[in-house]
């Protein structure tokens, strides 16, 4: 069973049932004023009976035999019954037996108790019998037949029940048309999302005009479109930068074994050369595809998240940059500090600062480090970035025209960038007085985003 059928469904039930109740209800109020008008009128007739007689009199009354006399009403007949239940006089002189109910009995032979109310069969209609003690051992009896009532409850139920088949009529179309309007949202969903799955083409956007929970399931639905297709974009992205990158240190890989293998340069020593390119080359491909890797990982493989003693990574980082560059002087201001993360990654985000520093360093130039809270600091005194160049220095690839003869490929601000994101942090490139480069990496002290 489809899910607008079931809606359908569920509301025509509930708007039938609906109808059919009101009609019950009405029929069952309508009966019971009826009947109530009848009681009343015996109770007024009994009571017109009863008053009616001759003070100080000897009772039997009411004076029957004089249709119309009890209470002025034609339509009531009146007959008194004694202790044994023998009816004593009558209306019209025509006592009803019918009417001397087992209670009435009771009443007459006791003489105590309440008055009663009772319906009676008699001459095939039904008669509404009230009976009520009036002393000597009498009791009173005023009928009215229910003929009238029964005839109008009769057609009034005929009327209700095609009031409740109009009503179920309606409610199954009403049902329909519920399920039909408030289900469109739900379908066009359903044909993007289909679309979608069936072209794979993440531009598709859904309409989200309202503000209910469809429109939100529809602005949601559309963000996801959107990170999914962001997230695809600079994924063929950083593929078709990194084939490009790839390309170069391939192509001069290529062209000296070549040479190599033509036999040139038969020269020793220029053999050892370009042996010696070869090896360079080589190296440099292999960082390149671990920053690669580094940079493509997926973020939710299994990365031990921990304390991470910050101003100990800083340490660590200078001392392999001093063997790296060892012209240059790192100066470490640091004070103890603890960052929630992934040991090896912010290792990596240091290093990549200090190798950029150190690179860009004058001969003998000071490459200041400084450790505060969950904040590093990296500075160099070399010839700084340039403010057209701000923006871009964290892009993948992108290298300034003056580092393109300097090893490096143009990654390790976007690894750097990166660490810090995933840890909840930022970097960020201030200018400093006096020239140079300066990079604040923060980190958040926050678990990170695995
Ligand atoms: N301390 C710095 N001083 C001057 N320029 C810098 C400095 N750090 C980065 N840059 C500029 O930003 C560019 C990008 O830096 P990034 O670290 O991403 O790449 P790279 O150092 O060239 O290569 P890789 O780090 O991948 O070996 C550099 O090529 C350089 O032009
Ligand atoms: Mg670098």
């Amino acid at each position: 069973m489809t899910f607008s059928t079931r809606v359908a469904l569920l509301t025509a039930g509930a708007v039938a049932l609906a109808a059919i109740g009101a009609a019950i209800l009405m029929y069952v109020v309508l009966q019971q004023q009826l009947v109530a008008q009848i009681d009343q009128s015996l109770i007024d007739a009994s009571r017109a009976a009863r008053e009616s007689g001759p003070r100080g009199q000897q009772r039997p009354f009411p004076p029957f035999g004089d249709p119309g006399r009890i209470a002025g009403r034609g339509d009531v007949f009146a007959q008194s019954v004694d202790a044994s239940g023998k009816v004593v006089r009558a209306d019209l002189n025509q006592p009803d037996s019918a009417l001397v109910t087992a209670a009435v009995r009771r009443l007459a032979t006791d003489q105590q108790g309440d008055a009663s109310f009772d319906v009676v069969a008699s001459d095939g209609t039904h008669v509404r019998v009230y009976a009520v003690p009036i002393g000597n051992g009498t009791t009173l009896e005023v009928a009215r037949s229910l003929a009238e009532v029964d005839r109008v409850l009769d057609e009034s139920r005929n009327r209700l029940a095609l009031v409740a088949v109009v009503g179920v009529l309606v409610a199954g179309a009403l049902g329909t048309f519920v399920a039909r309007t408030a289900l469109v949202p739900v379908r066009r969903l359903t044909n993007i999302v289909e679309e979608v799955s069936r072209t794979r083409d993440l531009s598709q956007r859904v309409s989200a005009d309202t503000n209910d929970e469809l429109g939100r399931l529809a602005t949601q639905f559309n963000v996801m479109l959107g990170e999914l297709e962001t997230s695809l974009r600079s994924q063929r992205q950083l593929v078709a930068d990194a084939s490009h990158e790839l390309r170069t240190p391939l192509t001069s890989l290529r062209t000296n074994l070549e040479l190599l293998e033509r036999g040139q340069p038969t020269d020793p020593t220029e053999r050892g050369h370009v042996i010696t390119d070869l090896v360079g080359q080589m190296e440099r491909l292999s960082t390149l595809v671990s920053d690669l890797i580094d940079l493509a990982r997926d973020e939710k493989t299994q990365l031990i998240v921990e304390d991470v003693r910050l101003d100990q990574v800083a340490e660590d980082a200078i001392a392999e940059m001093r063997l790296r560059y060892p012209n240059v002087r790192f100066q470490l201001d640091g004070a103890a500090s603890t960052v929630n993360g992934v040991r090896s990654r912010i290792l990596r985000a240091v290093t990549n600062l200090l190798d950029n520093a150190g690179k860009w360093s004058p001969p003998g130039g000071i490459v200041e480090v400084s450790v505060r809270g969950n904040e590093i600091t990296v500075r160099d005194h070399g010839p700084g970035i340039a403010p057209e160049d701000e923006q871009r220095v964290f892009d993948r690839f992108w290298r300034a025209p003056a580092a393109r003869q300097l090893p490096g490929s143009g990654l390790g601000l976007a690894i750097v960038k990166d660490v810090a994101e995933t840890h909840g942090g930022r970097v960020t490139l201030e200018r400093p007085t006096g020239g140079g480069a300066f990079f604040r990496l923060r980190l958040g002290a926050a678990s990170v985003k695995a």
